[in-house]
């Protein structure tokens, strides 16, 4: 039974790579939505493969926020690599609660890890002036430097609409997501299925074109209802790991 579920797996994460054409997959046993230890296990899966990715020296990981990055942030444990990294946020305030917030989990990884951290400290739904002139302070500077000088950046993707009613979105972004029918989201950038961008929302930090040189990048998502969403997102993103589960695995096979 058991060779034949490692069986499966594997099996699934090279179909996976090859459809969506993606740089490597890893495909947990469970489903995320019906269980929550499979999180756990992406998590787990997702520190091996950091620990993989790191450079000799200098390497700035930025995280962003939601609850499957944060479960990575839990299986995080020291290590002497680890140690050297700096943890910093992706992207400034998207509307989460604090524990499932890119600052939080940030300050959770540096802890585990034993390793340092800094924080980008915006408000959540920055006007255009008030963006203008936070992004001038020299505080915000420098984080932004080192946000852009990251070597790996780890990250969620989340089903549009789930993510437009956690973040209590305005009646008319709400409205201009379904009319644009959005499925997924990732990084404040919402898409529709072809993977276009239909609607950002307006925070500082890492946007998606800064995505192209950076080394490392790690999509962790999972459960059949994000399978759609994960689908879209990889469309039109640079190549990549993505670290999902057996239920989205399993959704998106049956699609493609
Ligand atoms: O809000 C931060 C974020 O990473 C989103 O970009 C993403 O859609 C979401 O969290 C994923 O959240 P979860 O892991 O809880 O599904």
């Amino acid at each position: 039974v058991v060779m034949k579920e490692v069986f499966n797996t594997r099996s699934m994460e090279e179909e996976l790579q090859a459809k969506l054409g993606v740089k490597e997959v890893h495909v947990v046993p469970g489903d995320s939505d019906q269980f929550p230890w499979v999180k756990k296990e992406m998590g787990r899966t997702c520190v091996n493969v950091i620990k993989r990715n790191l450079a000799m020296q200098g390497n700035i990981i930025a995280v962003t926020g939601g609850t499957t990055i944060a479960a990575v942030a839990e299986m995080l444990v020291p290590d002497s690599d680890l140690k050297e990294s700096l943890f910093v946020p992706a992207r400034g305030g998207l509307g989460e609660q604090v524990e499932n917030q890119a600052n939080t989990i940030c300050a959770t990884m540096a802890r585990k890890a034993m390793g340092t951290y800094r924080l980008l400290h915006v408000p959540d739904q920055v006007s255009k002036d008030a963006y203008e002139s936070l992004v001038l302070e020299p505080s915000i500077q420098s984080i932004l430097k080192l946000i852009h000088s990251a070597t790996m950046v780890i990250h969620g993707i989340g089903e549009a609409q789930t993510m437009a009613d956690r973040r209590d979105t305005e009646e008319d972004v709400l409205a201009k997501l379904k009319e644009k029918e959005a499925v997924a989201e990732a990084f404040g950038y919402y898409f529709n299925k072809s993977g276009e961008i239909v609607h950002k929302v307006p925070t500082i930090g890492l946007h998606l074109n800064d995505l192209e040189s950076i080394n490392t990048i790690i999509a962790v998502a999972g459960g059949a209802s994000k399978a759609e969403a994960i689908q879209a997102y990889l469309i039109k993103s640079p190549s990549q790991v993505l670290i999902t589960d057996e239920g989205a695995a399993k959704e998106i096979l049956a699609k493609l």
